[in-house]
């Protein structure tokens, strides 16, 4: 998404470098546009290292190629932060006498503002007039909280941190904040049950499902706590850098159990995509296990604890559980069949049942799955990218719930 990130001259700016990064760090193209008053608080340099782009706060810089509208046009999203009451005035008034009020007149994307003053300037008739304004003509505001100011005084007028700022800025375009307020864990990856320090017990689990089915809760609004055993390399990277995401890592089944039964304490729904090993080993060797002549070697197993069990005898009020199962089958009947077995055992409210090598038609799919809920009914099939599955599961989840707020 193209972000245009408007400053005023306020010392909050230095808390709209990290909204910057945030926007960065989630994959945007960010244009920061500064007012030159704002300049004496952050200067032109850490802007353009931050955002990778050029800086100007000048509507005579680069004419040729009309600056001074078109980053307002190419925008698909404006946000001013810190907004000044001064700033906010201009907006009100329309003033077209800097880059960023050019940009804001020429645009025809969502604005987003996070006041920030002090707060005889915020209750001020004037600045709550023309906040009324701006909000008639569709702006969105964010905060201003109200807390510490510079003066040493408290009150309203304090400006809303980057992270509120940066999930209200981006609920405003995405139309589809709605698993917004839902408290969320999903477990991902492959457990390692260890034999010795250096030897473990595993599966081939990448984890990438579990990663997209926590990502796309976080992009429809979501606070998500990511609880991943063993993953491939860079599976982890978006969901690590995305502000509604917790990354939590466990390595065998027991500690995967116990980093999930912790979070689902205050979840509204888990959603189990871990590959959990069915055993571990009863007595791995605190010492590295060496051949010594012998010819063979037999590992003791024991069952690990289901964790979905767990989690269904101890759901709080309210919570949603959902189950993934991998089976494979050579007719979608089958495969309904196994899935209605495994989510009768499990108990579990929604089972979505991956295919391992399904028929044909779905061959080149990253992925594909029905979804069971606890009729056992097929509510759902997905085929597609991990991307989009992970998405018709949150449909899913929504369509057992009802609408998150
Ligand atoms: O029985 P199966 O391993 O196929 O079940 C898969 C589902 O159960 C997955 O959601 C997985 O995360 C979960 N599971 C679990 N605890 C185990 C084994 C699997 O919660 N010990």
């Amino acid at each position: 998404m193209f972000v245009v990130v408007g400053v005023s001259g306020g010392i909050a700016a230095y808390k709209t470098v990290h909204l910057v990064r945030l926007l960065i760090l989630a994959g945007h193209e960010v244009h920061v546009i500064p007012t030159q008053d704002s300049l004496r608080f952050v200067g032109t340099s850490t802007w353009e290292s931050i955002s990778r782009n050029a800086v100007t706060t000048s509507v005579h810089d680069d004419v040729a190629r009309v600056r001074h509208v078109a980053l307002g046009q190419a925008a698909d999203l404006v946000i001013v932060a810190p907004a000044t009451a001064n700033t906010l005035a201009r907006m009100a008034a329309g003033l077209a006498d800097n880059l960023l009020g050019t940009t804001l007149l020429a645009t025809a994307a969502p604005v987003v503002v996070a006041p920030a003053m002090h707060t005889e300037m915020w209750s001020h008739p004037a600045t709550q007039q023309n906040m009324a304004t701006l909000r008639g003509r569709g702006v969105h505001v964010v905060g201003p909280a109200d807390g510490p100011l510079t003066g040493g005084d408290s009150g309203p007028g304090r400006m809303s941190e980057p992270e509120e700022i940066f999930e209200a800025a981006l609920a405003t375009v995405s139309g589809d904040a709605d698993l917004a307020g839902l408290r969320v864990v999903v477990s991902t990856g492959g457990t390692r049950e260890p034999i010795d320090p250096v030897r473990f017990l595993g599966n081939r689990s990448s984890g990438r499902q579990g990663v997209e089915v926590a990502l796309a809760a976080a992009r429809r609004g979501a606070r998500v706590r990511l609880v991943a055993a063993h993953v491939g390399d860079g599976v982890l990277a978006e969901a690590s850098r995305h502000p509604r995401v917790e990354v939590v890592r466990a390595g065998a089944a027991v500690e995967l159990r116990d980093a999930v039964v912790d979070a689902a304490v205050d979840a509204d729904v888990v959603v189990m995509v871990a590959a959990v090993a069915d055993y571990r080993v009863l007595e791995a060797s605190d010492e590295k296990l060496s051949k010594r002549g012998q010819e063979g070697l037999t590992l003791e197993l024991v069952q690990n604890p289901d964790i979905l069990a767990g989690l269904m005898q101890d759901r709080r009020p309210g919570q949603t559980i959902v189950g993934f199962a991998a089976e494979t089958a050579d007719t979608v009947d089958e495969l309904v069949a196994k899935g209605r077995a495994k989510r009768r055992r499990k108990g579990v409210d929604l089972l979505a049942v991956n295919e391992v090598g399904w028929v044909k038609g779905f061959e080149s799919a990253d992925n594909a799955l029905l979804i069971l809920d606890d009729h056992d009914d097929v509510v759902a099939q997905a085929q597609g990218s991990k991307r989009d599955v992970a998405d018709a599961v949150w449909d899913a989840v929504l369509a057992v719930r009802g609408p998150a707020q």
